[in-house]
């Protein structure tokens, strides 16, 4: 039997209870590469086992680094040294991780040896000269396809420490950046022109690394050695924002989403619900490791629309999508600007949120930078998800709150960064079948 590729999901059932949403992929990987540099096993709880991390994972295990899995969620990465990588015996496959890919591009730029990186189609479209500018400025040698993939990197070159401001917000590319400058002959500062999540600080800091925080600029300082540390990975508030906006749109009940990180680089999506009327209440654990984690807990609320406030937009902008799901079921119009980013994520995410809101009967105009959405009643109908995970699990919400059935295809991405989000949906009750 092939296997199913969309979902089929009906209006009705109830919407509520407890969630325990899979391990934050951002973290994953970078405990990943980080542990494999480390000196001593690393143990991680809660590493997220999703398309992409594996992806990591394996291209890690290629070049040489022991990473096995113990039980459900507890992984070890047996960390090879600052120089203990070796070449692997070919490309490496970053799937459809843009993360893997740019992460990897920067501790690749460091090592002795050559590199070859690749990923999926939609990966292979994807901006590189972001990486491979400041990378080159260091002195190391990354070569692209006209901007995209695939990334070829020389190994041999010694890296100088940069004075580096990013043209564009991007954790992605600070992160390269750090991890190059992991092994500069000197303090390497990164200057961003707005926020983006810190993760790769906070956790360069807890495997021993001096990083300097001043404002937007970010300095770390050799020399360096990674002591391999227990990393305790939270759930991801990514995957956290579709339940908390499907309980917002559509809750029968309380619903509580448990152990999921609450890093303020990420819950932009808290702040922009909260102007438009949520009832969502955060209850912080207390402090464990390098990040701040809580139990969020969501009541059926009447969302109205706002103009969301470009501030708020980096700190949410993989939330876009199921932020579009809330404008639609809100009342009056909703608008997102700043968000130009968007159009190079997985998919065009602008362009493929205004086509489902379409086929679904929700008026919405596309912008440059963002969208304009007007509330109202979502239909029936069938939506592509153009292969992006996010597209596809925000419809799957938007599909609880229709007025028929809703048909989703392109589904199998899902599995990049949240397996098991069918078995949550029925969780709480949804009416969501895998076709
Ligand atoms: C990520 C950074 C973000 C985000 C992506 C994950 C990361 O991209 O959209 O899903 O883990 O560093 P930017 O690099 O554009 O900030």
């Amino acid at each position: 039997m092939p296997a199913s590729n969309s979902y089929r999901i009906e209006q009705g059932g109830r919407w509520c209870g407890t969630v325990d949403v899979p391990g934050d992929k951002s973290i994953s990987h970078r405990a990943l590469m980080l542990g494999a540099i480390a000196e001593g096993t690393t143990r991680i709880r809660g590493l997220l086992a999703g398309e992409d991390c594996l992806a990591t994972a394996a291209a890690l295990r290629r070049m040489g680094v022991a990473i096995e899995p113990h039980g459900d969620d507890r992984w070890t990465v047996s960390g090879v040294g600052m120089h203990g990588l070796r070449a692997a015996d070919g490309a490496l496959d970053l799937g459809n991780s843009g993360t893997g890919m740019r992460l990897m591009s920067g501790l690749l730029a460091a090592q002795a040896f050559d590199s070859v990186l690749v990923g999926d189609e939609s990966l292979m479209q994807r901006p590189m000269l972001r990486v491979a500018r400041p990378l080159n400025a260091m002195g190391a040698s990354v070569e692209t396809d006209c901007g995209r993939p695939p990334l070829r990197i020389g190994g041999n070159c010694e890296l100088v420490a940069i004075d580096y401001s990013m043209p564009v917000a991007s954790a992605q590319v600070k992160s390269a950046i750090l991890f190059a400058a992991l092994y500069a002959n000197g303090v390497t500062t990164v200057t961003e022109p707005g926020v983006s999540r810190d993760h790769t600080e906070r956790m360069l800091r807890a495997f021993g690394v001096e990083v300097r925080v001043d404002g937007r600029r970010v300095s770390l300082v050799p020399p360096v050695r990674l002591q391999a540390l227990d990393i305790e990975v939270p759930g991801d508030f990514s995957s956290a924002a579709f339940f908390i906006v499907g309980a917002c749109i559509g809750a029968t009940g309380p619903v509580c989403l448990r152990n999921v990180g609450v890093n303020s680089t990420r819950t932009g999506l808290l702040g922009i619900l909260a102007e438009m009327g949520a009832q969502i209440r955060v209850e912080p654990k207390a402090p464990g490791g390098a990040e701040p984690v809580a139990d969020i807990y969501v009541e059926r609320s009447e969302l109205k629309g706002i103009h969301v406030p470009p501030a708020l937009v980096p700190n949410a902008i993989d939330e876009f999508p199921i932020l579009c799901i809330a404008a639609a079921a809100a009342e009056g119009e909703t608008l997102v600007t700043a968000a130009g980013e968007l159009r190079v994520k997985e998919s065009d995410r602008i362009s493929a949120m205004a086509r489902g809101l379409t086929a679904l009967g929700i008026s919405c105009e596309e912008r440059p930078d963002g969208m304009s959405i007007r509330g109202g009643q979502i239909c029936g109908g069938e939506v592509d998800s153009h292969d992006d995970h996010r597209i596809a699990m925000a419809f799957a919400v938007a599909g609880c709150n229709a007025l028929a059935p809703v048909m989703i295809r392109n589904t199998t991405n899902v599995a990049t960064s949240f397996p098991g989000f069918v078995d949550a949906m029925l969780g709480v009750g949804a009416r969501i079948a895998e076709v």
